[in-house]
């Protein structure tokens, strides 16, 4: 590892970053004793379900609930119509309802909800309810739903008039004629990415409760309070400061508790409200599965001109996202995947159109990755089509084309620091054997007929946080005090779903504070201890919560000092002698509270061009996989991994590794197994039966991952993200190795067996 120590924000960091400390969530998370929402109860506690639409678009002609309320059990029953304030659920736009009034879009749109004494009551009632529906046209693929003749299915004033555009975003770079006419050779495909399931352990979940003077807490498993603190005071018709939002521990989310927890506690919300009770909604697994967002279907054009010795001239592309009914967070997802599609490359002329579309589906919203892995295996799949084209080694195109310090990005944003991209191909190629490993799998390949072997090799780059579409998110609050017992308890606004936010923001404290982490304790994530912090998305967390917390840690340490100076005690004794320091805060009255406040470098854009200084850093990767093909059945096993990243200062090295391990296994499953038909707007698979995710037999069993820190100035000790990164670089180092091994082109997912065998077929 590289000695980043004395490079970050504070100069005198000692030994916290990096260092591998007891996850303080751990112990709770393994004996069972952590609370999930639904293990919570509160007195007086009622349950409530979800009433929902059974047809993919239709106009409601009646609500018959007649026979669920005379479930003795049945306390009340909620429609449109008791919405106390607006009935919207607020994400970007406001096209979504909290409950349908007169067209239902999708199969699963909430139309009523039933509050009843037991959560088996409120399932048996609900299904009692009887609704008439007049159909409507349905449009379920986002091709046809382009088609000039296609029945307009989305709220009117969120698409581009008379049609099912969401949004239409472009990218103009340069000249792109010039562009390619300057290229030798010209590469071009189509790719198609469908459904990915979060597949998070805890399904979706909240509490509301109706707290005095008719302000309303939510208790939820989410990723962002402080969207659904603003989503619950639009539909309640509340002030924010009447709303307040506890995150409870949250069993995973991977971006699918971004948007559809304020959908599911303005639900909860709604019922608590009319019933006057605590009441606890949580989703079962179908309904989860059938009703929550997922990651957006995809098509990509994209064609791609080189020089001779590699050098990328011009890139020319078009992509369709299928985004569902409702906007949520389509152009969100959208933006990023246009701010990534020209990969890490120096990419001189561009010209790319990018559209969300509205369908008779169930709205997609963030994944890991958010919108990049998309475009992602297609930018890494040209490149590997100019390698072969040129007769370049892949790993050396690469090289060639990817950006460096001093460079512009396919947005024209100038990287003044902290690119670790060449370095990321640089080890990993080295710890992957790169080039023995091709020689050695083109030997074996000449003599096996029935397994083939391939080697995958992918690079990557990721804006962290929310960039120039949304700059207004990117800040992070914090407050942190000193207890009388020289402990210390701080507060930030983003939250831990796993990836061990709690841990790295408690080493960064105590890093800054020089005290013990085993003395500090972040508390419960509560909207009514911090500012609005952002959302805890596009692996924020501890780059912008870090900030916050180097902040307030700074803060409290002047006064820790000044009050040491004062006993006579020595820079190196104040961890030891906190408790007596602490004892002097009390005794004199001295204010133990401080308040931190995270913010970076400002970042803009332009819609018209597409240009701009889209994020204030980038995170790098670069993955190689290394698979072997069953040629008679189609499976795949991957073999071999290596996982190089540069996200700035490491601050935990096993957690990092742990992120990376995970997000390779959700890559792995994206690119090999992960499946959801959808016909006429109906999701074909409900549940883990059917919907394959990889365990640990499909990981490769000898996964290498390391770091390469190209700190970030302006990061907590020069951190940047990592969260979603280890998920957008591995599904395409495994489909480019199944490429490799079939010698033949790979353009969908999932290569499940059957689709392998379908390309054996046709290969040469
Ligand atoms: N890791 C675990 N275990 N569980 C999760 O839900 N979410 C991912 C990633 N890693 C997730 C995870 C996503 S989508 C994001 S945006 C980041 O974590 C957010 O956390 P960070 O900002 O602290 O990296
Ligand atoms: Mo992560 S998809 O940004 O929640």
């Amino acid at each position: 590892m590289n000695d980043t120590k004395t490079k970050g924000l504070t100069p005198d960091a000692s030994d916290m970053i990096g260092a591998p400390v007891l996850r303080p969530d751990a112990i709770d998370k393994v004996r069972g004793e952590a609370k999930y929402v639904s293990d919570l109860v509160f007195t007086g506690m009622l349950h409530g379900r979800v009433i929902r639409s059974s047809v993919p678009h239709a106009r409601i002609n009646k609500v018959d609930l007649s026979r669920v309320e005379e479930d003795p059990n049945v306390i009340c029953i909620v429609t449109s119509d008791d919405v106390p304030g607006e009935n919207v659920v607020h994400v970007i736009y406001d096209d979504q309802p909290a409950l349908a009034e007169e067209v239902v879009r999708y199969i699963g749109e909430p139309i009523a909800l039933v509050v009843a004494k037991d959560r088996t009551s409120a399932e048996r009632a609900a299904k009692q309810a009887n609704i008439d529906y007049d159909p409507l046209p349905v449009v379920s693929d986002p091709i046809a739903a382009l088609a000039d003749d296609a029945p307009v299915v989305a709220v009117p004033a969120v698409v581009e008039e008379g049609k099912n555009v969401f949004n239409h975003m472009r990218l103009r770079k340069g000249n792109v004629e010039d562009g390619f006419a300057q290229a030798d050779v010209i590469v071009e495909g189509e790719y198609r990415t469908g459904y990915q399931e979060h597949a998070y352990l805890e399904t979706q979940g909240a509490i509301a409760v109706p707290d005095e003077n008719g302000s309303m807490t939510i208790y939820g498993s989410m990723q962002c309070p402080f969207y659904v603190q603003g989503a619950v005071a639009r539909v309640l018709g509340l002030p924010l400061s009447k709303v307040r939002v506890i995150q409870t521990t949250t069993g995973g989310a991977f971006g699918g508790k971004e948007d559809v927890p304020s959908l599911v506690s303005s639900l909860a919300a709604l019922m608590a409200w009319k019933a006057r009770k605590p009441v606890k909604l949580i989703y079962d697994r179908t309904e989860d599965i059938l009703t929550s967002s997922k990651r957006h279907p995809s098509v990509v054009h994209y064609k791609t001109g080189a020089k001779k010795d590699g050098t990328i001239t011009a890139i020319e592309a078009d992509f369709v996202y299928n985004a569902g009914a409702y906007q949520t967070l389509s152009s969100a997802v959208l933006w990023r995947g246009l701010m990534h599609i020209a990969g890490p490359y120096r990419v001189p002329n561009a010209k790319v159109d990018a559209y969300s579309v509205a369908t008779n589906t169930v709205p997609c919203g963030a994944f890991r990755g958010f919108g990049s892995p998309q475009v992602i295996f297609p930018h890494e799949s040209q490149m590997d089509k100019l390698a072969e084209k040129l007769g370049i080694d892949r790993l050396e195109i690469r090289r060639r084309n990817v950006l460096k310090a001093g460079d512009r990005t396919s947005t024209n944003q100038l990287l003044k620091d902290s690119v670790g991209i060449l370095d990321t191909i640089d080890k990993a190629g080295e710890m992957a054997h790169w080039q023995e490993r091709l020689a050695a799998i083109e030997e074996f390949n000449k003599t096996s007929e029935d397994r083939k072997r391939g080697i995958g090799i992918s690079t990557i780059t990721y804006g962290v946080g929310l960039g120039g579409k949304a700059p207004f998110l990117d800040k992070a609050g914090a407050y942190m005090k000193l207890e009388a017992d020289g402990s210390i308890a701080f507060s930030v606004g983003t939250v831990e779903m796993g990836q061990g936010l709690i841990t790295a923001l408690t080493q960064i404290a105590a890093e800054s504070l020089h005290i013990p982490v085993e003395r500090i304790h972040m508390a419960q994530v509560d909207s009514s201890r911090v500012p609005d912090s952002g959302p805890t998305v596009a692996s924020r967390g501890t780059m912008m919560s870090g900030l916050a917390v180097v902040d307030a840690a700074k803060k409290l340490r002047e006064r820790i000092d000044a009050v040491a100076a004062d006993l006579g005690i020595s820079k190196q004794d104040i961890s030891t002698e906190m408790p007596k320091i602490a004892q002097t805060f009390w005794l004199k009255n001295l204010d133990p509270a401080v308040e931190g406040w995270g913010v970076t470098a400002p970042v803009d854009w332009d819609a018209e061009t597409g240009l701009g200084n889209a994020y204030m850093v980038y995170a790098y990767a670069t993955h190689i996989a290394e698979v072997e093909v069953d040629m008679a059945t189609g499976e795949v096993s991957v073999e071999e991994f290596v996982a190089v990243h540069d996200s700035g200062t490491i601050v935990n090295r096993q957690l990092a590794a742990g992120q990376v391990e995970g997000g390779i296994a959700q890559g792995l499953g994206f690119a090999l197994m992960e499946e959801i038909p959808q016909k006429d707007g109906k999701l074909l698979t409900s549940g883990f039966t059917t919907y394959r995710i990889p365990t640990i037999r499909d990981v490769a069993p000898n996964t290498k991952v390391d770091f390469v820190e190209a700190v970030f100035p302006y990061g907590p000790y020069g951190a940047k993200g990592l969260g979603e990164v280890p998920l957008m670089a591995s599904h395409t180092a495994v489909s480019r190795a199944v490429a490799h091994a079939l010698k033949a082109d790979v353009s969908s997912y999932p290569l499940s067996p059957d689709r392998v065998k379908g390309i054996v077929g046709t290969a040469v």
